[in-house]
């Protein structure tokens, strides 16, 4: 057990493999404290760290200085208006309007495994296990519990966070924001790193250095997000890919969040995740509990790779679930980019019976099969198919690309309603709307009202209808809009500010319902490309499409912000045609093929019409796929060169769990002129093995190929790639 309490002390001490967490109680009040977090440490005697002996001292000691000491003391769940001025992990209005809340500790529950958070994603003990604290306070005067919950997964080095906020009183009150984690440490010079874009450019990672005051991330959109990510890590200056020390946290949760890292005037850093407060306001009424989602935390004394290792073994071992998640997902083609709306069951079958030939493994119908929608701006929530584009139906199209040896799937837009659509007509309501003013829309169209129970229920039957009707085995489930306008037609005035995090829970809810009705069906969320990629969407989604942006240089960036902490099994990638719809730029086919195969693996495109010599390709590439696939997906991921930082070239490399074999892909940017070779150092090798370099005449230990390493070829041209497969003798 990962987890220990010593009494005398007061002290509780949580133990991952490499990472020690300690929290105290101190003073007669028992005000919980924050300690340490950060390499394994074999102490637990360290209540000198939290300072109380040193002026403004503890409140029964020095009574005067009481918000000096709130205001200094390294809390473990900070709270509002009593007088620490740094931000609040806790913030409650009471009836009455006031603000002031406090807590205390009372008492504390160890077990092994962990407890499901009701209605949200929550990650699970698996096979390797895990175990948990629940640390209970209160605040007297408000009769409010608190119960700030610890989980902690050993082998990963990974420590789980979530609150539940218990109203036991008789009166309501109103949570303006419950932090589902806050820290308290002193500032070692620290950077902040972050992932920010926009569509089709999402994931790109930005790294600074924290100033006095306030800076953070955050979405208010209703989604992850493309702009900002839910992830932020606050590094030592000297920390590289495998060097100096990092702290990563990211949500498990798929709607607002906010992070922040505030530097106050003693330097030090106080470190918060959790659901974003921008419009949210939560009414608790007597006997109600709220729960926070879940903020994963890691540590890495090893840089940045180790900790990406410890993100990609937990979301493996403890998120991802189904059928699929360990296994080769089937070669898809998708019609969006090949055809857009403009496709018919001929066409399709036309698509397939071609990719069928050369390897493929599953149609995926995109957007424009249902209500009469050929255009973006109708029948979105008419999810029944138009049979002037598929005679026959559904059955007929499916049944046919069986025919062929090919799976078949398709797309849908749950939580969207197209004004120009029968549900619309029928339940105006329903779409997200401050009552009497016309809500802005996005891609024509309005976000239904996901916290209303019937809205989720007839969007459930509608489907599960279209997923009965034909042998459907995988799903793309999009989401094209951010929230705006946000009112909902049936909650009471208080509860206004609830409806963004309802709304999740009620998109959770229905992705529960497919997962668990369709067991057999392959999901892949996706949010006009990646503006949902997070961990609370892959407890659903073994895989969510990374980008639109298919471009195979644009997604250098993309993928490497998105594999910085999920696991490459994760990433939508595909091979599509050029010029690439999103930047126009041209790339040889290989290299495109390249880049998919660090992802899920598949195709974007008009087989039919691209250029012979590119479709003549493909069965090389399914090739590829088959013979790397297992090590992309299971073996451990590493950083060489980043074309973010050198604007040259860009290179990352899988190690199979046993190092008997590794795969190393090198990507050259643009050609130039009067270059050297690149050595590039490998990594996660066994130092004492020896690896034959498959096709060339090369034999090396382990130790050279990491400590003296290869030379990576000038190309000549641009956008080009390499493959360098290793395999020990
Ligand atoms: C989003 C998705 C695309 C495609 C279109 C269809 O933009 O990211 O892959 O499905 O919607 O409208």
């Amino acid at each position: 057990m990962g987890i220990t309490y010593f009494e005398q002390e007061r002290i509780f001490k949580l133990d991952t493999a490499s990472t020690s967490y300690l929290i105290g109680i101190v003073d007669e009040e028992n005000f919980p404290g924050h300690i340490y977090y950060g390499k394994r440490i074999t102490d637990h005697r360290l209540g000198h760290l939290l300072r109380v002996e040193e002026p403004p001292f503890v409140p029964s000691r020095n009574a005067g200085e009481r918000v000096s000491f709130l205001d200094t003391f390294a809390t473990e769940y900070p709270t509002h208006g009593v007088g620490d001025y740094r931000e609040a992990a806790l913030k409650i209005r009471t009836k009455d309007g006031h603000r002031a809340c406090g807590l205390h500790y009372v008492s504390h529950e160890i077990f092994e495994g962990k407890k499901k958070i009701p209605g949200l994603p929550t990650s699970f003990a698996g096979e390797s296990g895990c175990s948990t604290i629940e640390i209970v306070c209160v605040d007297k005067h408000l009769n409010l519990k608190v119960i700030l919950s610890y989980c902690v997964f050993e082998k990963e080095d990974v420590i789980t966070r979530h609150v539940a906020v218990e109203n036991d009183g008789s009166e309501e009150f109103f949570i303006e924001k419950a932090a589902s984690m806050s820290i308290d440490m002193d500032n070692r010079d620290f950077e902040m790193l972050t992932l920010h874009g926009s569509w089709a450019r999402e994931r790109h990672k930005q790294r600074r250095k924290l100033g006095i005051g306030y800076q953070g991330t955050s979405s208010g959109r209703g989604e992850s997000s493309h702009q900002n990510h839910p992830f932020m890590a606050l590094m030592t200056e000297n920390c590289t890919w495998d060097q100096g020390e990092i702290y990563g946290v990211q949500m498990m949760y798929s709607g607002n969040f906010d992070m922040q890292a505030e530097v106050n005037q003693f330097n030090c850093v106080r470190w918060q995740a959790g659901i974003g407060t921008k419009d949210f306001c939560w009414k608790l009424a007597p006997g109600e509990t709220f729960y926070t989602p879940e903020a994963l935390l890691t540590y890495s004394a090893e840089g940045i790779d180790k900790m990406t290792a410890n993100y990609h073994e937990f979301i493996r071992n403890h998120v991802l679930r189904g059928k699929y998640k360990d296994k080769k997902r089937p070669i898809l083609i998708n019609n969006w980019e090949a055809t857009y709306f403009a496709f018919d069951t001929e066409k399709l079958l036309s698509i397939a019976k071609q990719a069928a030939g050369l390897g493929i493994e599953m149609l995926v119908m995109d957007d424009g099969w249902f209500g009469k929608r050929n255009l973006d701006n109708c029948s979105l929530g008419d999810w029944q198919v138009n049979e002037q584009k598929l005679p026959g139906g559904l059955s007929y199209l499916v049944d046919e690309v069986n025919k062929l040896g090919m799976k078949f799937g398709i797309w849908f837009e749950p939580e969207m309603v197209s004004p120009d659509s029968d549900l619309y007509r029928e339940h105006p309501d329903w779409a997200i709307a401050v009552p009497g003013r016309t809500p802005g829309m996005v891609r024509t169209q309005y976000v239904l009202d996901f916290s209303r129970k019937e809205v989720v229920d007839n969007i459930w039957n509608q489907m599960e209808l279209v997923l009965k009707s034909a042998n459907v085995e995988y799903v793309k489930w999009d989401m094209n809009r951010p929230l705006s306008d946000l009112g909902s037609a049936v909650l009471e005035p208080e509860r206004q500010g609830e409806l963004a995090h309802r709304y999740m829970l009620g998109v959770y809810e229905l992705q529960e319902r497919l997962v668990t009705n369709f067991p057999d069906v392959l999901l892949e969320n996706c949010s006009g490309g990646g503006a949902r990629f997070d961990a609370g969407m892959l407890y659903y989604s073994p895989q969510i499409w990374c980008s639109d942006d298919t471009d195979a240089i644009e997604r250098l960036a993309i993928q490497e912000g998105t594999a910085m902490i999920y696991p490459l099994s994760t990433m939508g990638a595909h091979i599509s045609d050029c010029p690439n719809h999103a930047v126009g730029r041209t790339t040889p086919f290989e290299t495109r093929g390249y880049v998919a195969l660090a992802g899920t693996f598949g195709y974007e495109l008009d087989v039919t019409r691209i250029p012979d010599k590119d479709r003549e390709m493909i069965p090389d590439q399914v090739a590829l796929y088959h013979k790397y696939n297992d090590l992309v997906r299971e073996g451990d991921y590493y950083r060489l060169e980043s074309y973010q930082d050198n604007h040259l070239f860009d290179c990352w490399q899988v190690v199979s769990k046993d190092k008997k074999e590794s795969l190393v892909t090198w990507i050259q940017v643009l050609g130039g002129p009067s270059r050297h070779s690149r050595v590039v150092r490998l990594k996660g090798l066994a130092p004492d093995k020896r690896y034959r370099i498959e096709g060339e005449d090369m034999v090396l230990t382990g130790d050279s190929l990491m400590y003296a390493g290869i030379c990576m070829p000038v190309m000549s041209g641009d956008f080009l790639g390499k493959l360098v497969h290793l395999v020990q003798e």
